[in-house]
């Protein structure tokens, strides 16, 4: 029989390809805690992971466990007497259950069928997603000149079909709060459900508030937010698959819910997109909230904010880079006048660092994205460092002329079958199974491209990259 020791070091040896994200070189994706919370959380996991949040019955320790969360998650978000959530697998889940619940919720009291919802080009894709498997219309407004929503725009695709307004808290890509308080008044106007994506940064600007530090407004203290999500697993510094989702009232939460009596087997009732829910997070995140404790989420916004003011310092002091808007906390877009972002990433990740590029959109140059964590603290002056290098070396290489390969995709898009998608992936080093090694071609191309066969193409490679 293998042993417990063999086992884990073979998973080692698996992960060795992996992004070393513990050694505070990756800048987008990571949540360390640091060694003795990690530790503390890996082994709540270990203990409830067999454990089922669906049977209630069997597990009250899991109501207890989830509500002792959810009160803190509560108390960041000054959410008023009433108000009640549940956690759910991450912010994706938690956007489908407040869509979901919007929807019903618009169904029941106003007969509304095909509903839509308004949001800018800057919230996240879980909402086109929800709305794709909810059967809703998404109704994109474009931002203003900060990268926040425009509530003008948005209050000009209001119709009668409408049933949720969105403001992201920050949104991910440039890091910038949306006018809440804007759209709260709006859709108090039009009686409409407001949800705040707060799902990165809630409980990082929570913990900025609570330290006397500045946040802008997004929280229940502004009249006509409807509901809140809020992922344990980001700035909550908790293992995957931890979100929460906090409903202003009860008679809001409703329509999140399901419930089945229809069939053979049990009668279920589900108050998360999920049945079956382990119990492994719901145990890690009660377990990494009790090890930090306030004071040590406190040290953590107030280090992180520090290294982030030093970092966008040294931004402005290199020649070429700027960071776009007026972010409000620890994560931000960096744009380069004079080289290509896409290769600033490739030089970057040659020297050891891990950073993520977006690409261009009304409104927007592409850029790389900044998310800051707690363990890139130490390690600001080094990439700051090899940034002023990579800007410098990214500027001697020529931006690769991708029109030929645009026509080939678009051409062989209008003609499905005619088009050998395997011959396309090989020629940007993407082929069956593989992860390129450079990206800058790749991602110049995906730039170029119109967002419809961008979606096209990455379904054809993620088809075959889980072989
Ligand atoms: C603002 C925002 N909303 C939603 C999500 C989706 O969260 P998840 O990846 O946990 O599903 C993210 C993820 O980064 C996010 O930043």
């Amino acid at each position: 029989m293998t042993t417990k020791d063999e086992l884990l070091a073979q998973l080692r040896r698996i992960r060795s390809h992996d992004v070393p994200w513990r050694e505070g070189r990756t800048f987008a994706g990571v949540y360390d805690p640091g060694a003795a919370a990690a530790d503390a959380a890996a082994a709540a996991y270990a203990e409830f992971s067999s454990e089922n949040a669906l049977y209630v019955n069997f597990y009250p320790s899991l109501l207890q466990l989830e509500a002792e969360v959810l009160a803190r998650v509560k108390a960041l978000l000054r959410a008023p007497d009433g108000a009640c959530g549940n956690l759910t697998s991450g912010g994706t889940e938690s956007i489908l259950l407040a869509c979901k619940a919007a929807r019903d919720r618009a169904a029941a009291g106003r007969g509304v069928r095909d509903g839509e919802i308004v949001l800018a080009r800057s919230a996240h894709p879980a909402f086109h997603k929800a709305a794709h498997l909810l059967g809703l219309r998404v109704v994109i407004t474009e931002f203003d000149s900060g990268f926040r929503a425009d509530p003008d725009a948005m209050a000009a695709a209001i119709t009668p079909r409408t049933v949720m307004l969105v403001a992201s808290a920050p949104c991910y890509s440039h890091g910038v709060v949306d006018p809440v308080a804007d759209l709260a008044r709006l859709a108090r106007q039009h009686s409409l459900w407001l949800h705040v994506d707060g799902c990165v940064g809630a409980l990082f600007m929570g913990f900025m508030r609570e330290a006397g530090m500045p946040a802008p407004p997004f929280d229940f203290s502004i009249d006509g937010v409807s509901s809140i999500s809020a992922d344990l697993h980001k700035y909550g510094y908790a293992p995957k698959g931890a979100g929460s989702l906090v409903y202003r009232s009860r008679e809001l939460r409703r329509h999140a819910l399901y419930a089945n009596a229809h069939t053979s087997g049990y009668a279920l009732v589900n108050p998360t997109a999920l049945s079956s829910r382990s119990g492994g997070p719901i145990a890690a995140a009660w377990a990494t909230l009790q090890v930090l404790g306030d004071d040590g989420y406190r040290r953590i916004v107030q280090q992180t904010m520090a290294a982030t003011a030093q970092l966008r310092a040294g931004i402005a002091a290199i020649d070429g880079l700027s960071v776009l808007g007026e972010p409000a906390m620890c994560m931000f877009a960096l744009a380069c006048r004079d080289a290509s972002v896409f290769e600033i990433e490739d030089q970057m990740r040659e020297r050891g660092w891990h950073l993520q590029s977006q690409f261009s959109a009304p409104g927007t140059p592409a850029n790389l994205h900044f998310s800051i964590n707690h363990n890139n603290v130490p390690h600001v002056a080094a990439l700051l460092a090899d940034l002023r290098a990579s800007v410098e070396a990214a500027r001697k290489v020529p931006v690769p002329d991708v029109q030929p390969l645009v026509r080939l995709v678009l051409d062989a898009l209008r003609e499905p079958g005619a088009f050998d998608i395997d011959w396309l992936l090989g020629a940007v080093g993407a082929s069956s199974g593989r992860l390129p090694q450079r990206w800058a071609l790749i991602n110049t191309l995906l730039d170029a491209l119109p967002d419809a066969a961008v979606d096209a193409l990455l379904v054809e490679y993620a088809n075959r990259l889980y072989a």
